[in-house]
């Protein structure tokens, strides 16, 4: 995402930082403290600026929702979202997540968000977040029958993805070629790359699998 510099960074950080996790680490093992509450965690890598997050949160406010987003100036964007919205049960990590085990521990997830995930250029293939070695790092943290759901727009990725999670020895329990132009479009929760890219004509992908 294109990083637009924030001139009051550090005003919106301390007016709307309370559910900011300074510390990720900390709370391994323990992110039920994070929240104040006993409840699913869905961890989302890549927010962006906070839209499907949020979305989702308001939408099942019985779940636990995990930002993840390490974009300077974009996490940020995520913090105002969740302090304007009053949200309870979104938490947010301000920056990037290489190995998720340094911060969750064996079955603390119950599901995975990857939503227009970069990199996905070649030549940065082996840092893109569907590779067979972070799907392998997902699956720790996963609990049994936690889901992990990919949404794209870019074909090569999408291909790459579904033949890493085969490699990975996960199945897809569903593919859509054309997300919108199914029947989970009714309760498909936008992202802003998503809007984005729907307006410019582009299909959006979109794969679940469940981790046993
Ligand atoms: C193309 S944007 C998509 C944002 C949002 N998911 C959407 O669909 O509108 C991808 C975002 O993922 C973030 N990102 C990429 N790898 C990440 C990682 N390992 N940890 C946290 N954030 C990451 C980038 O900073 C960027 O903001």
């Amino acid at each position: 995402m294109r990083q637009r510099h924030i001139r009051n960074r550090d005003q919106i950080i301390a007016e709307c930082g309370q559910c900011l996790i300074e510390d990720p680490a900390a709370f391994k093992g323990r992110w039920s403290e994070a929240f104040g509450r006993d409840a699913p965690i869905m961890l989302e890598i890549g927010s962006g600026k906070g839209r499907f997050i949020t979305q989702m949160a308001e939408k099942y406010p019985e779940r636990n929702f995990i930002a993840c987003e390490g974009g300077f100036n974009v996490y940020p964007r995520i913090l105002q979202k969740v302090t304007e919205l009053g949200l309870p049960n979104v938490r947010v990590i301000g920056g990037y997540i290489n190995d998720p085990q340094e911060y969750f521990s064996e079955g603390e997830i119950s599901g995975i968000y990857l939503n227009f995930s970069d990199p996905w250029k070649e030549r940065t293939k082996h840092r893109r977040l569907t590779s067979r070695q972070k799907l392998a790092g997902y699956r720790k943290i996963c609990a049994p029958g936690a889901f992990l759901q990919f949404k794209t727009d870019n074909d090569e990725l999408f291909e790459y993805s579904l033949e890493e999670l085969a490699a990975a020895g996960l199945t897809a329990a569903r593919v859509e070629r054309d997300l919108h132009d199914s029947n989970l479009a009714a309760g498909n929760v936008m992202t802003e790359y998503e809007e984005k890219f729907t307006n410019g004509g582009l299909k959006i992908k979109y794969f679940c699998t469940y981790f046993t």
